[in-house]
């Protein structure tokens, strides 16, 4: 069985994800002291490979400077089409745009056309990371920066909340299981890496990447009563929308069969069993009786293609 996708519209690469909430991603501290670091006001032209809707490049190139030019690609046709929105956000702004279709394992620009060359929650998607990080640096200019914020997502499964800090051990290890397996099988499926964000600092070493800085995002978006300020109101939001990792192509039901009869039938077991915990969590938000830090592991990636 394949998933089907909606009959009235289609959905985009990652559209769950694309909601408010993603606006508060970042710190603005963080990112002001990312753009110091990098010297990101010496750069002038920036790639966001697997730009969804721009909201990285949206806010690095406040950074940049000028004049600046920001051009965006992604194989997903719903966002390589340009959106009269986000072109308005880089005009108003005084910055040159462009979008393009294209796969970021072969990047339809120029050896060394970019000052900059960036992404956000894309190698998690690709099939040849190694081969997208090249592609990357084919197309950076020499001593430019490349900047990739990648994940790792299995964190998650193990952080508490008021819900389930009493959780028996194996309702824990189920939940690891379940995200383990997952992720498996996404990989498996040619659909990326969801926590390749531990392996990224590695993968531009081996590609020759010099001055590689490594670190971890401060922002976490911490759930507690009553839930009013803005960024947990568009986070409830999205929790309320649900969100899955779904493609056209393929989704959780896919990923688990991929791993053959024991891990399916896992997927199974572990529906029939949590399938009220989405629920539950809702119950415990509209009683006031769920808290948790919402901690996440972001890595930062930066270094330097040398001259
Ligand atoms: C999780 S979204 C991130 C979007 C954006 N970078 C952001 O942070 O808001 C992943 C994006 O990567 C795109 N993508 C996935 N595989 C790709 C590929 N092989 N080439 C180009 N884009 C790809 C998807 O279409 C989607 O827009």
């Amino acid at each position: 069985m394949k998933f089907k996708s909606s009959k009235t519209k289609r959905k985009g690469h990652s559209e769950d994800f694309f909601g408010t909430y993603r606006d508060y991603w970042w710190n603005k501290g963080f990112l002001d002291l990312l753009a110091k670091r990098l010297e990101l006001s010496r750069h002038h032209s920036l790639l966001d490979v697997g730009c969804g809707q721009c909201h990285w490049s949206r806010l690095l190139v406040n950074y940049m400077g000028t004049p600046a030019q920001v051009s965006g690609v992604d194989n997903d046709r719903k966002w390589a089409r340009e959106e009269a929105a986000i072109k308005a956000y880089f005009e108003q702004k005084g910055v040159e745009f462009d979008l393009q279709k294209g796969d970021a394992h072969q990047l339809p620009y120029e050896d060394d056309s970019f000052d900059l060359v960036t992404c956000q929650t894309l190698l998690i998607h690709v099939e040849d990371p190694e081969l997208v990080i090249e592609e990357m640096l084919r197309v950076l200019k020499p001593g430019g920066t490349i900047l990739c914020v990648e994940p790792n997502n299995l964190v998650q499964s193990l952080t508490k909340s008021s819900i389930s800090v009493d959780d028996p051990i194996d309702e824990i290890l189920d939940h690891v299981k379940y995200a383990l397996l997952f992720e498996k099988g996404k990989k498996k499926l040619g659909q990326g890496d969801n926590s390749v964000g531990d392996l990224v600092p590695g993968m531009l070493a081996e590609a020759g990447v010099e001055n590689i800085d490594v670190r971890l995002s401060d922002k976490a978006i911490a759930m507690y009563p009553p839930y009013d300020t803005d960024e947990q109101i568009a986070t409830m939001e999205q929790w309320r929308k649900g969100s899955s990792w779904s493609t056209e192509e393929f989704n959780d039901y896919d990923y688990f069969k991929a791993m053959g009869p024991e891990a399916f039938e896992f997927y199974e077991e572990y529906q029939r069993r949590y399938s009220n915990k989405g629920e539950r969590i809702m119950r415990y938000i509209n009683a006031h009786k769920y808290h948790a830090a919402g901690g996440a592991l972001m890595y930062v990636v930066s270094g330097t293609k040398p001259d």
